[in-house]
């Protein structure tokens, strides 16, 4: 089969396998990291097929909405890539990019990297960064029916995850909790780039919203 039937066949499925997402992981996000992967991958020694079937396949089914039952993400892709007679090193290698690519497993149990994997990850990340990430933090904000923003309760950069989900600390606070800490989690050159400059942005508009907030401008 050829590159871009395989690559067409792996959107009709992620589409589909997506339908009615919540829209911090909808199709539209699979498409923002699978465009930003392709361009982190132009200025890095990579296998292109690889870092977009693993772009396309990476939210495939969030642990979160499965009981947190890690395996069916990885699972349900390599099914898919058998399906379409995909070679064994190639389905193994996107198998081993989405299992080891999430926030967990960079907290602790790595056992595989490849640049493939850090090309996937950095795109990843920096859709939570910047305008967008920006616009994904509130959307959640407001779906837990969080504060915008409440100086009487500071960022806590101590709490667990368990803490952490269960809190209900203003949105603005995610940004010192985990949003601006993504700058320094990049692995390419390229990706570090892009992080530098969402971050910039995130801290113009947080300045400009304290002066907002205070009825300064
Ligand atoms: P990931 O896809 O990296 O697992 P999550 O599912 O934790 O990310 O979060 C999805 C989106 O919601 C991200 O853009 C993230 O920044 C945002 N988000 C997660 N937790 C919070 C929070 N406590 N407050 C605001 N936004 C959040
Ligand atoms: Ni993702």
């Amino acid at each position: 089969m050829n590159r871009t039937i395989i690559i067409e066949q792996t959107i009709a499925f992620v589409k589909d396998s997506l339908k009615g997402a919540e829209s911090g992981h909808d199709w539209w996000h699979i498409e923002r990291v699978w465009k930003t992967a392709i361009n982190l991958a132009s200025t890095e020694k990579a296998d292109l097929l690889i870092v977009e079937l693993a772009a396309l396949l990476h939210d495939i089914a969030d642990p979160k909405f499965h009981n947190g039952d890690e395996e069916i993400g990885p699972a349900t892709a390599v099914t898919f890539l058998k399906s379409i007679d995909l070679e064994d090193d190639v389905i193994f290698h996107v198998e081993q990019i989405i299992r080891n690519m999430s926030w967990k497993s960079s907290l602790g149990k790595i056992n595989f990297r490849s640049k493939e994997l850090e090309i996937v990850q950095d795109a990843d990340r920096l859709d939570a960064i910047g305008a967008i990430g920006l616009a994904r933090a509130f959307t959640y904000g407001g779906y837990k029916n969080r504060e915008l923003y409440n100086p009487e309760i500071p960022p806590n950069l101590s709490m667990t995850k368990e803490e952490y989900k269960k809190s209900t600390a203003p949105t603005i606070n995610h940004f010192y909790e985990k949003l601006l800490l993504l700058k320094d989690k990049m692995n390419t050159e390229s990706g570090k780039i892009r992080a530098e400059e969402r971050h910039r942005f995130m801290e113009k508009f947080l300045e400009q919203f304290y002066a907002e907030w205070n009825g300064e401008k």
